[in-house]
């Protein structure tokens, strides 16, 4: 493989600024972030930019839901995401916002250079609309009857029941999703890009790119189909930028969300000094790669190519598309518990667990992968626990106490140090080509190697034999030298993990290319246990939180060629760091004194309190996590403050419908919150 020197801009697709992070998500994130770490591992230039995609009907919607302005909406939802992404160490160079300055000067750019060269054009259109609301409504705001199957409830563009697919004026007896009123068909003036123009420009970008083929096949389909104008604007009220030469009209969010991915990149070189031009310029010669889902390749193989053409820009180098997540072979859900997001998986687990398995299961084809959740935590106990991190655990222990910490300068074993050292060139290759799975079984059928030579050599019985020390020396020295090995090549899988190996080995920063050298006689820091074994009862209480998390919003805002769900849990229950949140949403809580009328101890389970509280005019079941500081029959009678409104909780012992409120720090102790003496059951706490 060539090891010239490149420069390379990477993407990942941009998420709604209206919804969590969920793990059907990170296949992606994990996936670019691997490959971008392994492009900078080997001292390539690569930027790896995102944004959130903050545009759109869903968006303003759920802002003025709130009560918030939308520009607050997506700077809270932006936060979280990307406290999340630091979390599982997706490593960006730049995080930005569809919403930003630079994004609106360049989407006006684009459209301006389109429209002045003749690839847009404008004529009315019948639409429907919310009368009562005063909007237009997109396909996925209007439901009835489906026209083939008669199931009732679906949404305008597709029926979830049979399949169909159609427009929304065939529904049977359409409504409003926003007021339940029979939409009304009104006309328009809307701007459309005309996708034709760049048959032959994208038919010949087709042909002498690299793209996968199952992308190549569904391109083709497309073609046969014919290649229809887009409709790339949207009627007042919308949330996005204002179409410069007609008032009232806005960017649909599927425009400007492409062009997120420059205006990412433009922050970038604005902070840095990085030369823009020389990758987003026509005659760039730098690779521009954007990784995305198989759900909307259609905007990124066809209209996002077209409009950079059109507009004078450079196109993409090749757009790497991956398939769908299940997880236990199913679609996610909430029912389930498998629709788990970030936060709520940080919650219990450690972020790599999941880089590696996924890593484990990702190929580059566009086939859907499988969180299995058996084989996720076998495979990570037995490769990442049992082989990698036992490697170091089995030698470390003797070079610090035996050796004080120093490594023989002459190894062991010469033909097994090779074997793994030359093995780096065939795991650079599967690493380029994004076949990672292929890279993790090299490095683990390595490990298995080097597990086989500690059994074979023995160090805990050479350590009890009085003139075995040079051997023990150099067999334990070999050992961390090829955990060292291994350690660069899993390096863009498990950044963390690598980190903590650096400072073991107390050897600077690792690159791809350290893997040709030794550290020989070299003194290495006391060894700390690097990863531990899943603890199967956290998975079990990752599903049960996920499955009682609260509903969620919708967050897709198009309705791509394909359709992906993605509801998801709020983000307001984002952990750590609480968002600000205004006057009107603290007014939704109604918090009230309840007297505790009975509680109970709850059979298996150690910390919960079974309440029953008494409103004045109801009674509440509510399951409390105070039972360590205060034993049932000591609470009856006391009066307590509990959050009414909360929607109901189904637990393993039964529904919980509220919560009491309590103080707790760091250590031990939990306090109920009560009134003073004289507050009455059911009164009002503001
Ligand atoms: O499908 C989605 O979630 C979109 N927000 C992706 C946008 S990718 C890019 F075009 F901005
Ligand atoms: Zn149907």
């Amino acid at each position: 493989m060539s090891t010239a020197h490149r420069r390379i801009l990477v993407t990942s697709a941009l998420p709604y600024a209206n919804g969590p992070i969920h793990i059907g998500h990170l296949v992606e994130y994990l996936q670019t972030d691997i490959w971008v770490r392994f492009q900078k591992l080997r001292g390539h230039e690569c930027h790896y930019v995102c944004a959130d995609d903050a545009h759109g009907t869903p968006i303003m919607l759920r802002a003025e839901q709130e009560g918030i302005a939308p520009e607050e909406l997506i700077r809270r939802i932006g936060g979280e995401h990307q406290a999340d992404f630091a979390a599982f160490g997706v490593a960006f160079d730049n995080y930005h916002s569809t919403h930003s300055p630079e994004n609106r000067a360049i989407a006006t750019l684009i459209y301006e250079r389109l429209r002045d060269a003749g690839h847009i054009t404008r004529r009315s259109i019948h639409q429907a609309f919310d009368p009562v609301k005063q909007m237009f409504l997109p396909d996925r705001f209007i439901k009835g009857t489906c026209p083939r199957c008669g199931a009732g409830d679906q949404y305008g563009d597709n029926c979830e029941a049979c399949g169909a697919t159609y427009a929304p004026t065939d529904l049977v007896d359409p409504r409003s999703v926003l007021t339940g009123v029979a939409p009304e068909q009104r006309e328009s003036e809307h701007l459309f890009f005309r996708l034709g123009n760049f048959e032959s420009m994208l038919k010949e970008w087709l042909a002498s790119s690299d793209l996968q083929p199952g992308v190549v096949n569904k391109l083709q389909e497309w073609f046969e189909a014919g290649l229809q104008d887009w409709d790339i604007s949207r009627d007042a009220p919308y949330f996005g930028f204002e179409i410069p030469d007609a008032p009232g009209k806005y960017f649909y969010v599927w425009l400007d969300a492409p062009i997120g991915y420059f205006a990412s990149f433009r922050h970038l070189c604005d902070r840095t000094g990085i030369d823009f031009d020389s990758f987003c310029a026509a005659d760039s010669t730098t690779e521009m790669y954007h990784f995305i889902g198989k759900d909307i390749t259609y905007f990124h193989t066809l209209f996002w190519p077209a409009m950079l053409k059109g507009a004078g820009f450079r196109i993409p180098s090749n757009v790497f598309v991956h398939g769908f997540l299940t997880v236990d072979g199913q679609k996610m859900s909430k029912s389930r518990g498998t629709f788990i997001t970030a936060r709520t998986y940080l919650d219990h687990l450690h972020p790599e667990y999941l880089r590696y398995y996924f890593a484990a299961k990702l190929g580059a084809g566009i086939d859907d992968i499988d969180l299995n959740l058996e084989d996720f935590q076998h495979r990570v106990n037995a490769d990442l626990v049992g082989k990698v991190v036992n490697i170091a655990s089995r030698c470390a222990g003797f070079v610090t106490r035996n050796f004080a910490g120093a490594l023989a300068a002459r190894g062991d074993d010469p033909a097994l140090v090779s074997a793994l050292q030359a093995a780096g060139a065939g795991i650079a290759q599967a690493y380029e080509a994004r076949e990672f799975g292929r890279a993790m079984r090299e490095i683990m059928a390595l490990a298995d190697r080097v597990n086989q030579y500690i059994d074979h050599r023995k160090p805990w019985v050479l350590a009890k034999q009085e003139d075995a020390a040079s051997e023990l020396h150099a067999v334990c020295s070999t050992g961390i030298e090829l955990f060292r090995l291994l350690m660069i090549y899993l390096k863009p899988v498990l950044p963390f993990m690598a980190r903590e190996a650096e400072e073991f080995l107390d050897c600077g920063e690792l690159r791809w290319n350290d893997h040709q050298t030794l550290l020989g006689a070299h003194v290495v820091k006391p060894f700390k246990p690097l990863l531990n074994r899943i603890d199967p009862a956290k998975v079990t209480a990752m599903i049960e939180d996920s499955r009682s998390a609260p509903p969620a919003p919708a967050t897709k805002t198009s309705s791509a060629p394909t359709a992906a769900s993605s509801a998801a849990k709020p983000a307001s229950d984002v952990a750590d760091t609480p968002a600000q949140i205004s006057i009107e949403e603290f007014g939704k809580i109604d918090l009230r004194v309840a007297r505790i009328a009975a509680a109970n101890a709850v059979e298996g389970a150690d910390k919960l309190v079974q309440l029953t509280l008494d409103l004045g005019t109801e009674t509440r079941q509510v399951f409390a996590g105070i039972k360590a500081a205060y034993a049932p029959e000591a609470l009856v009678g006391k009066h307590v403050v509990m959050v009414a409104n909360l929607a109901p909780r189904k637990m393993r012992f039964g529904v919980s419908e509220g919560m009491v409120l309590a103080a707790s720090g760091d250590g031990p102790g939990i306090f109920l919150i009560s009134p003073e003496a004289g507050a009455e059951a059911g009164m009002r706490v503001k």
